[in-house]
């Protein structure tokens, strides 16, 4: 999801809050018991889930599995994700993490040691919504550099890693810490080729490589490159449980052995162990193993759409170069965000245009399995006012 999207407002049926992981801040969606399941939702990184529904799946997952309870963050099935993201993201060991704020910072924190100067892109998260609380909790400074771009180039690090090195104050990088795909840029993924450069260069230098992999799993439908070639530049990754694989919160820190060993209790001084997590990562196991499959059909059924938009004559629809789970909308002669009201009566949750250009933002997921592409193309120019 993204929360500073903004939902065009309006219903259709009764109201249900939407959890963390769905529509969030903005207007309360709203659903009929007989909707559960069937909203289309181009807002959510995953399939937004209201309680009702996360209800229902939770009660389906404890039925089958009999679920094995965690204490304070540890053991049971926090346990069992912990071992299963450290597989799937190619390292040795793995920790839970209530949220990904903390385990950037518990990473980076980490990683720097006694070298408190850390770099970071200036649209980050780390450097844009964290509340400073690196700097604040942890005395780090953080360093934002190539503004405007998801791509963090070499000669920009090299030059900070030189100047820290050699001032009146010795000062020296003590880790970089790169996201892909950057939320703040659309979702547009960092180059592959000067991911390699700079992992190369920190490693040759010794400076501590973080991943904010957040959405780091739709990377490979879009770049060739498998999760475990990512994974492999960098000493730490996080990716998040509640974006793509529907938790209701938490994510996973997943590094060495001697990096993860110990850190639960760094985990609890930021008051970040939860007492209980299963009921927020309950369901993750499940999505998880069949993500990518979805992800790629799902974008299957996102170009067929696009297709029938376009050959109407009526939408023009517009990708990102290096983009991943989004794309922009353009519906010809009309008032968008009415038109984005209209739609949503016909149970398809689009976010609000963007005030500068009035195209619709449009999240590509799995809830566009929920229906085919020419269904949801007739919904869509159903919402058209008579030409
Ligand atoms: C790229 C990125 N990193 C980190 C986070 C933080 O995750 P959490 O909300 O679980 O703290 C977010 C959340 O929106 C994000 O988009």
């Amino acid at each position: 999801m993204d929360r500073r999207t903004f939902l065009a407002t309006g219903s259709f049926g009764m109201v249900a809050t939407l959890l963390p992981g769905a529509a969030g801040a903005a207007a309360a969606i709203t659903t009929t018991p007989d909707d559960l399941f069937r909203r289309i939702d181009f807002v959510s990184d995953g399939l937004g889930l209201d309680p009702r529904e996360y209800a229902a799946r939770l009660h389906e997952v404890v039925a089958r599995d009999g679920l094995a309870a965690d204490y304070y963050s540890r053991g049971g099935v926090v346990e069992q994700l912990e071992r299963s993201f450290a597989r799937l993201l190619g390292k040795p060991a793995a920790m839970f993490v209530a949220t990904g704020t903390l385990a950037n910072h518990l990473a980076v924190r980490r990683l720097a040691g006694g070298d408190r100067r850390v770099l970071v892109q200036a649209e980050s998260h780390l450097y844009n919504d964290s509340g400073d609380g690196a700097q604040a909790l942890s005395g780090l400074n953080l360093v934002p550099l190539a503004a405007g771009q998801a791509t963090l180039p070499l000669d920009q690090v090299q030059a900070w890693v030189e100047r820290s090195r050699g001032g009146r104050v010795r000062n020296d990088v003590g880790a970089i810490s790169i996201e892909t795909p950057v939320r703040r840029l659309d979702h547009a993924m960092a180059d592959f080729a000067e991911l390699e450069q700079v992992s190369r260069y920190a490693r040759a230098q010794g400076i501590g490589l973080h991943l904010d992999g957040a959405r780091l799993f739709t990377l490979p439908l879009h770049s060739g490159r498998a999760v475990h070639e990512y994974t492999a530049l960098f000493d730490t990754v996080y990716v998040s449980l509640w974006k793509h694989f529907n938790g209701a919160s938490g994510a996973i820190l997943a590094g060495s052995g001697e990096f993860i060993d110990g850190l639960f209790h760094e985990r609890r001084m930021f008051g970040g162990a939860l007492p209980a997590a299963w009921p927020s990562v309950a369901l993750v196991a499940d999505y998880a193993a069949t993500f990518e499959a979805d992800y790629a059909r799902a974008w299957s059924a996102a170009d067929a759409l696009i297709e029938r938009l376009q050959a109407s004559g009526r939408f023009t629809a517009r990708k990102l170069p290096g983009g991943t789970s989004r794309f922009f909308l353009s519906v010809a002669g009309v008032d968008p965000a009415a038109f984005a009201e209209r739609v949503r009566r016909r149970g398809i949750v689009l976010a609000q245009p963007r005030p500068d250009t009035g195209e619709l933002p449009l999240q590509v997921n799995a809830t566009l399995l929920r229906t085919d592409p020419a269904e949801l193309a007739r919904r869509f120019m159903e919402s058209l006012p008579e030409a």
